[in-house]
């Protein structure tokens, strides 16, 4: 077994700073991310747990309370999720959100009812005791609703907080409100005092601690680091991304040159993004980094061939043979450290209250060589992306690395559809380079969750100058997103196609026709391949 695994518990105690934060259980609402990026910008410590989470797992990480996540089920439904009740017992406050309330509800012998269709959207609530979670809010208060069942009595000896404009009880709590919950969302932004209700619940009903900062995090991992690897070597995997340059930063301020980060190049990044990345981790922080030029060995294995899912075997499987060979070169190395980010911890299942076995070593390629030597270090496996991005501000990195769009770690292997030939990642780099700085002169880069092009083998009639032209066809694909798991496509102003449009077809040799892709995920995924 990887001793990462064995040693969990040893690489990631609970620090003083994530101490008095808030447990919440997950009972499958597409909100819950939400509702832990919400608790985390009040500085407060959140992680998020199984429903089956016992109440000693939840008691670990030391909460100061308990929320209880929506979700897709009735409580009344046979097979509906439960918790462990030794938890709804327990002297820590807990604020119950949609399904959650309907939990609290039952536990403590109130009547939850199916309420037909349902109510989505937009809704006001008229709260009738200001006092406690609701302290503070306008009367009405416009608030985001998304549920099919209701409350029809309260449990004994609780109160109704607020009802919903259409009767509905819209927020309860037990006499000391020790016990408090919402039909409607908070942590959805449509709820205009949703951060007021939260801050009511975290900082005067719990007594929650805002340690929970980008300052205190940079020390405590500091320390960790220092401590986990003594004085054994650590080779960092940088991709050109932020999340790997941010675990460079991190180790490099913790043990100096006793990381070494190394940047693989297989030839298909964006165009000047290896150069750039070396240099604003070289020269702008010192650290000590490598790029290793892989990019012919990469496209001649993946010569003649056309079928995605093969072209992304070739690429991972090609990484993992220059990453061992070149690890192999570098001596003794203990460690490997790389971006996880919380997210796909939590998909892994491991914040879930369930044991360690199954981290999952989540690579911006296609995985590590599963005999690999060198234990695993994860830095960032506590945090989301924005928080990624503060740390790296924090660290000095240059804004255009910390705002950079993710990207796949095929890279533009995945963005030739087709054949991948050196001309066609030159015609795809030099498009896709427009592109990008046409979206930062419009100052819309920023509010885009990511964007690129693809090229496209087929070739269109066109006409230049009097002449007929015969040439490749381009998509162009922006999408808004918070995770990456669902993706609307981009509303972009036509002023800006045009421009994008016209200075494409005018300097990219190769290129004749731009359409751009208006798809939203699902149904469509956000790469092409
Ligand atoms: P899809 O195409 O699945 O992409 O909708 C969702 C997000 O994941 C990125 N992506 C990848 N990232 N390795 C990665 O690190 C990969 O193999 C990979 N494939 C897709 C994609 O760019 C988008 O942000």
């Amino acid at each position: 077994m990887n001793p990462i695994l064995r040693n969990w518990k040893k690489y990631f105690p609970v620090n003083d700073f994530q101490k008095k934060g808030v447990a919440i259980l997950d009972f499958g609402s597409q909100y819950t991310q939400l509702i832990a990026r919400r608790v985390r910008e009040q500085n407060v410590y959140s992680q998020i747990l199984s429903p089956e989470a016992s109440i000693s797992i939840v008691m670990e990480s030391q909460p100061a309370a308990i929320i209880l996540s929506g979700g897709p089920s009735s409580v009344y439904d046979e097979d509906a999720p439960n918790l462990d009740p030794d938890i709804l017992e327990s002297d820590l406050p807990i604020l119950g959100i949609c399904y959650g309330l309907h939990l609290l509800a039952q536990h403590h012998g109130g009547v939850v009812e199916s309420i037909g269709q349902g109510e989505y959207g937009f809704s006001e609530i008229l709260p009738e005791n200001k006092s406690g979670l609701l302290s503070g809010i306008s009367s009405p208060s416009q608030v985001w609703m998304s549920h099919g069942d209701r409350v029809k009595q309260l449990p004994e000896g609780w109160q109704t907080l607020a009802y919903s404009t259409n009767d509905i009880v819209a927020a309860m709590a037990n006499d000391d409100q020790s016990r408090v919950a919402t039909q409607f969302h908070p942590e959805v932004a449509h709820t205009k005092e949703g951060e007021i209700i939260l801050q009511n619940f975290l900082f005067e009903i719990a007594d929650c601690s805002p340690t929970w900062t980008v300052g205190n995090f940079i020390q405590e991992q500091i320390e960790l680091i220092q401590k986990q690897v003594g004085d054994g070597k650590v080779l960092v995997g940088v991709s050109g991304g932020v999340d790997s340059s941010v675990v460079a930063a991190l180790f490099h301020k913790a043990i100096g040159d006793q990381s070494t980060a190394v940047l693989i190049d297989h030839g298909l990044m964006r165009k000047d993004e290896a150069k750039e990345c070396v240099n604003s981790l070289s020269e702008g922080l010192g650290i000590n980094i490598h790029k290793f030029d892989e990019s012919e060995l990469f496209l001649s294995k993946l010569k003649g061939e056309i079928d995605p899912e093969k072209k992304r075997k070739i690429i991972g499987n090609q990484f993992i043979y220059s990453f061992d060979r070149i690890a192999g070169e570098m001596g003794e190395i203990a460690f490997l450290a790389q971006g996880t980010l919380y997210p796909d911890v939590i998909e892994s299942g491991v914040s879930k209250g369930q044991t360690a076995q199954v981290i999952k070593s989540h690579h911006n390629v296609g995985g590590l060589p599963e005999d690999m030597e060198f234990e695993l270090v994860e830095p960032l496996r506590e945090l989301f992306k924005d928080e990624v991005r503060n740390v790296g501000k924090e660290l000095g990195l240059p804004l255009s690395l910390i705002e950079r769009h993710p990207f796949p770690g095929p890279g533009l292997g995945v963005r030739i559809i087709g054949e991948v030939t050196k001309e066609r990642i030159r015609i795809l780099q030099k498009a896709d380079q427009i592109y990008i700085d046409i979206l930062h002169e419009d100052n819309l880069y920023n509010e885009i969750w990511q964007a690129f092009s693809v090229l496209i083998p087929v070739q269109t009639v066109g006409v230049m100058g009097d002449q007929r032209t015969y040439e490749n066809l381009l998509g162009i694909r922006a999408v808004s997103s918070t995770d990456g798991m669902t993706a609307d496509w981009y509303r972009m102003p036509p002023d800006t196609l045009t421009k994008i449009s016209n200075r494409i077809v005018n300097f990219v040799r190769g290129i004749n026709r731009v359409v751009y892709d208006i798809t939203s995920k699902p149904p469509g995924t956000i790469e092409w391949e």
